[in-house]
């Protein structure tokens, strides 16, 4: 095949493969307030290379159809919530410059078609330059369609966006979600006196299988927004996910060496995701299908846990670090028996996992969020101490009632589970410096819609 037609073929795949489900996903998916529904596992995951058991495996793909490691742009929701996690993320948040709501539309306008394009592989071929405009594709990534990389352009909406020092930006305030707000300043522990990682009116959740992927979309994002955003703070992460696990065991370890992910959400239960975290008839119709993500830059003293004990680490935790499992259980995938424990002998009081889920039945599973955190590594600081951490991530379908909620009422609460439990043992070794609360509208499920439409042309 020549190096045309085979572009072209590449090109032709992908275009059909995104528009194929985005067609799927209006005919089958579309979102109605009193009837939400889930998308397939298949809408999960890339375009190709995807298991009977729904897990991403490259190895797994028939020796004819070309590997297409792309996520559809289009679709109920927004990729970057329960998509599979890719290896590197860059958050991103951006000030709004424009004043105007005709702008603001432009600026939705621009990021649904830059993310359309580059989450379909299309940066397009040097033979179709301009030479008298700036290159379309900045060149870093080559100019053969990216065919790999699992890139997505997930988009949040701050609630600066809406209102700022009291005054509706852009006619909005009216539609702001329920629960949207600034980061709280005065969660306990945190520490974000002077942090220049604090809130934005749009975050970037950009993520994809390698750095340069990311840090490619962003620029070109930035290019194609010059005037209208100017980024606020830019923060880096990566992960390394292990292969071929079974179903509720841990795809990640975190920087404290610990399995991550065991207690998650399963995102292919439809009923469960859209109890917890897709917003329903509560929301302005807007505002429906979409969700909440509190982000949260956490400093971990990485060098103070590594000059813990093994069993300092894990009561600090609550689980065994090899295995994964809860401290009155063998098995990473076995539940723990809080109520048989009531006083934590075996998993403590101030653990991690006990304070952030005490399962106490209904009144803390409705608390529960979908965790997606990355790793970050900033270099030292001046004190030659390690600049690292956890970018986590909770989506959640009501942020105050659910992350908030867990924070203030359970993790640093002293008096919780018990009286004189005090805050969890954990944040002596962690504090967050930076984040923020956005809302993560629907996704676009047609081309001729895009990001956040029906709030501003509502
Ligand atoms: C540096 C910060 C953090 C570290 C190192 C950390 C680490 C862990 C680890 C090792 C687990 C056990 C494995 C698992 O189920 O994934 C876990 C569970 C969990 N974490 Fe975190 N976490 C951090 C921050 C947070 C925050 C800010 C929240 C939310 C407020 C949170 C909520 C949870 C929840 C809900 C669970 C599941 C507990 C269960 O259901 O048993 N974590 N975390």
């Amino acid at each position: 095949m020549s190096e045309i037609s085979r572009r072209a073929a590449l090109k032709a795949l992908g275009l059909a493969t995104a528009s194929a489900v985005a067609g799927g996903a209006v005919a089958t998916n579309a979102f109605r307030p009193q009837e939400q529904s889930q998308p397939s596992a298949a809408t999960l995951q890339p375009t190709a290379n995807v298991s009977s058991t729904g897990t991403f495996s490259p190895t797994a793909t028939p020796a004819t159809a070309p590997a297409v490691e792309l996520y559809p742009f289009e679709g109920v929701y927004q990729a970057g919530v329960i998509t599979d996690p890719p290896e590197a993320v860059l958050l991103v948040s951006l000030q709004v410059l424009a004043t105007k709501p005709d702008d603001l539309v432009k600026i939705m306008q621009i990021l649904t078609a830059r993310s359309r394009e580059m989450m379909a592989g299309q940066m397009g071929a040097a033979a179709a330059e301009d030479a008298t405009f700036p290159p379309h594709n900045t060149g870093e990534l080559g100019y053969d369609p990216l065919k790999d990389g699992r890139l997505s352009v997930m988009v949040g909406l701050g609630s600066s966006l809406f209102t700022r020092d009291g005054k509706d930006r852009f006619g909005l305030a009216s539609k702001k979600p329920i629960a949207l707000k600034p980061m709280p300043r005065d969660l306990v522990g945190d520490r974000l006196a002077g942090s220049t990682r604090l809130d934005g009116d749009i975050l970037l959740q950009i993520s994809s299988d390698h750095p340069l992927v990311n840090f490619h979309a962003f620029r070109d994002i930035l290019k194609n927004t010059k005037g209208l955003v100017s980024p606020v703070w830019v923060q880096p992460g990566f992960q390394r996910y292990f292969q071929n696990m079974q179903p509720g065991e841990a795809k990640a370890r975190g920087l404290l060496g610990f399995k991550d992910g065991t207690a998650n959400l399963d995102v292919t239960d439809a009923e469960l995701m859209s109890k917890l975290i897709w917003t329903g008839p509560e929301e302005p119709d807007w505002a429906q299908g979409g969700t909440y993500v509190a982000v949260r830059v956490i400093r971990e003293q990485i060098e103070r846990w590594d000059r813990l004990n093994l069993s300092q680490q894990e009561a600090s935790i609550g689980r065994t670090k090899t295995t994964g499992a809860t401290l009155d259980t063998k098995t990473e995938t076995a539940l723990p028996d809080y109520a048989a424990d009531p006083d934590g002998v075996k998993v403590p009081l101030n653990s991690h996992v006990r304070k952030a889920n005490p399962r106490l039945g209904e009144e803390s599973d409705k608390r529960r969020m979908l965790r997606r955190g990355f790793l970050y590594m900033n270099g030292v600081d001046k004190s030659g101490l390690l600049d690292a951490g956890f970018l986590f991530q909770g989506f959640c379908r009501n942020i105050e009632e659910q992350f908030e909620f867990v924070k203030r009422n359970y993790m640093t609460n002293r008096h919780f589970p018990k009286q004189n439990t005090g805050v969890q043992d954990l944040d002596e070794y962690i504090f967050c410096v930076g984040g923020g609360y956005f809302f993560v509208p629907a996704g676009v499920q047609k081309e001729d819609r895009f990001l956040a439409d029906a709030l501003l042309l509502g």
